[in-house]
């Protein structure tokens, strides 16, 4: 059986430890790493715009001598209605691994069902668990030890909210996320989380008033308000949340050595202001650098390559 990344929930607290050092190494001597995956394909499926995980994951495959194949749903015969399933068994007999961004998780969970590589989650309305790895990196690089931290995030309960509530409780961290009533997270995964919390250490919180959720923060973190596929939610969106918006009077409340995270793309104006993100406190670029080394440092754990 392949070992799939479709959640942070698959990874064990000390895998989740494990693979953090390892993006780490990779890191740190990238030469050490530069021909681990030599004679292997991943398919990389996109059914949905990509800037940073697209570019991050084909550079994270060619640069460790392995060939990324990129492909959008539309020109592949999945547009012309091919199952999820049947594309998993065929792409199985060439590849060694597939990543997907889509919309629903269980398409994910199809594919994995059905494929004998590999499956990673690379985001679905549900989750962002890649994106996670990248948050945890980047936190672990300005703060030191997770354990303990406090994030805070505000904004809509989404796949990033999800995977932050899953990930940082398994580093034994401290979750608030604080949305309008009625943007909460799903209350299963908020319970999962506080689950895991109860196992290492961490919190889970969820409150509808920003400005109390940001005391004391040692990351900060917000994302759009309105997702890929919630477009025409967007105005109605753009209504409620303006109170959530991650700016200076946010960051005052927190801790004076706070770091402001954001998945990006940003919507600047909107779910965060400029003078924050492009300010003293912003850890989005490193963030966003860290998607590549957290990427290579998964595909060489899934495929026992590390
Ligand atoms: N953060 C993130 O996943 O960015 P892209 O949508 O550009 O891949
Ligand atoms: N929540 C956002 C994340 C984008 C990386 C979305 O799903 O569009």
């Amino acid at each position: 059986m392949a070992r799939d990344y479709l959640s942070v929930d698959d990874l064990s607290p000390e895998e989740l430890a494990g693979l953090l050092d390892l993006s780490a190494k990779v890191k740190a001597t990238p030469e050490d790493y530069s021909a681990r995956l030599r004679g292997k394909s991943v398919a990389l499926i996109f059914e949905k715009p990509s800037t940073r995980t697209r570019v991050s994951f084909e550079v994270a495959v060619t640069s460790s001598g392995g060939h990324p194949i990129v492909l959008s749903s539309s020109e592949l015969q999945l547009g012309r209605g091919e199952t999820i399933e049947d594309t998993g068994r065929t792409l199985s007999r060439y590849v060694d691994a597939i990543v997907l961004r889509t919309f629903e998780q269980e398409r994910l969970e199809l594919l994995a069902g059905a494929a004998s590589v590999p499956v990673i989650n690379a985001l679905s309305d549900f989750e962002h668990p890649c994106q996670c790895l990248a948050d945890l990196l980047t936190i672990g690089e300005r703060k030191g030890e997770l354990a303990g931290r406090t994030l805070t995030y505000l904004g809509d309960g989404n796949n990033v909210t999800h995977s932050l509530l899953l990930g940082c409780t398994k580093a034994g961290m401290r979750v608030r996320v604080a949305t309008p009533p009625g943007f909460e997270p799903i209350p299963q995964v908020v319970h999962r989380a506080s689950e895991i919390a109860g196992a290492t250490g961490g919190a889970v919180e969820t409150l509808n008033d920003p400005l109390a959720a940001a005391v004391g923060a040692d990351v900060l973190y917000t994302d759009v308000w309105a997702s890929m596929g919630q477009e025409a939610e967007a105005d109605e969106r753009a209504l409620v949340f303006p109170i959530y918006q991650l700016n200076q009077r946010v960051v005052d409340r927190a801790r004076e050595d706070v770091i402001v995270l954001h998945c990006l793309p940003a919507h600047r104006g909107q779910e965060i202001t400029d003078d924050v993100i492009d300010g003293p406190h912003s850890a989005v670029w490193d963030q966003a650098e860290n998607r590549m080394h957290t990427q290579k440092a998964l595909l060489l754990f899934l495929l026992g390559l590390a």
